[in-house]
């Protein structure tokens, strides 16, 4: 594999975590695959609930709904601190008030807090990064979870810094929040991000002089091309940076209003009402897959970069992934992107 072998001669320090890596991945794929994604839910669950997590501070960006608001709710019920974003005050306030009451009892006060963020602009970004690295420079961050995302089904459209809209949120937003927030997540033992959004779900098709497709815009090619950009950066990031555990997660269909704030028409969002509690994945058991991953051993730094499906499994990866100069030129654009000097 191309990315794999001058990453190894270059890093040697982590040729060693490569290598097991590919092992454990042989393994555990399967492994994986001939289980039902309830049994590996349950399996987590389980293991979950063994942790204690006081002491653990976890940022949820994207926590208000859906499968950020799930995962946050998980967290404080191992006894972590919790912050979660969002645009929306009251509904922040309301999921605040869940955590503390899924809080264990005993012995800690966990700091729970709610941050409003809108997430497509630079400026607030940058601010709350400044005062977020500014409250925990003691404790570092362990896990940052980015769930705030979705899709444009209408036409093209660019945000106030004149970036697209969905790459905003999909990728720069992440992009800058995991690279300014690293110095947190190396300080905190065992630091992981798990980016919430479509591994392996990419594809070779991707036109490096042209990531904001503003060419053919449409929200089917923006999608594969926001999972092939996000399995490329997290490769990027675990390639940068060994004292963090980087991770690019699908977490399948899930039961969120997701159809509705992504505007989709009624013709959609009406059959999705009725048809997905009966076959999608509840927000608590997709929560339950990325608490694991954001916490166990078995996710620790060697199997940091992996690209991982709705079972943690390693999920399928395109050929452009192992060609380095693209991963580079998508690294370079995005650190311009994002206003950063290095
Ligand atoms: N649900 C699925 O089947 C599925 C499948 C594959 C991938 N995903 C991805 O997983 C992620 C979470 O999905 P979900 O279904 O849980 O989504 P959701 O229910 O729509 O929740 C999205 C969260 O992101 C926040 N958010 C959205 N736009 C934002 C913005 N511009 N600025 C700041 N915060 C913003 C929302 O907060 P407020 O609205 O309160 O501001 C909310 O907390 C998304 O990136 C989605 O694309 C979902």
């Amino acid at each position: 594999m191309a990315l794999v072998k001058p990453t190894a001669r270059l890093f040697s320090a982590n040729s060693r975590a490569f290598a097991l890596n590919r092992h454990q991945s042989v393994a555990h794929r399967v492994a994986m695959s001939s289980r039902s994604i309830s049994s590996v839910v349950r399996d987590f669950r389980e293991k979950n609930s063994q942790q204690d997590l006081k002491d653990k501070h976890v940022l949820v960006v994207g926590g208000t709904q859906g499968i950020g608001a799930a995962t946050a709710k998980r967290f404080a019920s191992l006894g972590a601190s919790v912050t979660i974003t969002g645009r929306d005050k009251s509904r922040g306030n309301y999921i605040l008030e869940t955590l503390r009451k899924s809080t264990p009892s005993e012995n800690h006060s966990p700091q729970h807090t709610f941050e409003t963020l809108e997430v497509t602009k630079l400026g607030n970004l940058k601010q709350f990064v400044q005062s977020f690295s500014g409250k925990h420079s003691q404790t570092g961050l362990h896990a940052l979870i980015l769930c705030a995302g979705g899709l444009n089904y209408g036409p093209r459209r660019e945000t106030e810094d004149g970036v697209e809209m969905t790459f905003a949120m999909n990728i720069l937003s992440r992009f800058l929040l995991t690279h300014e927030l690293q110095p947190l997540l190396a300080k905190a033992p065992g630091g992981r991000v798990v980016n919430v959004l479509g591994a392996g779900n990419g594809s070779n098709d991707i036109n490096v002089d042209d990531l904001e497709l503003k060419n053919g815009f449409n929200f089917i090619r923006a999608a594969s091309l926001h999972a092939t950009i996000n399995d490329l950066l997290t490769k990027q990031f675990a390639k940068r940076y060994s004292d963090a555990a980087f991770y690019h997660f699908f977490p399948g269909m899930v039961n969120t209003n997701g159809p509705e704030n992504n505007r989709f028409p009624w013709f959609v969002t009406l059959p999705a009402k009725i048809v997905m509690p009966l076959i999608a994945t509840p927000p608590e058991d997709v929560a339950e897959v990325i608490t694991y991953v954001a916490t166990s051993p078995e996710f620790g730094t060697p199997r940091s970069g992996a690209l991982l499906g709705p079972k943690a499994n390693d999920a399928k990866q395109a050929d452009v992934l192992n060609k380095p100069e693209v991963g580079k030129k998508v690294w370079d654009y995005m650190i311009q992107r994002a206003g950063l000097s290095s």
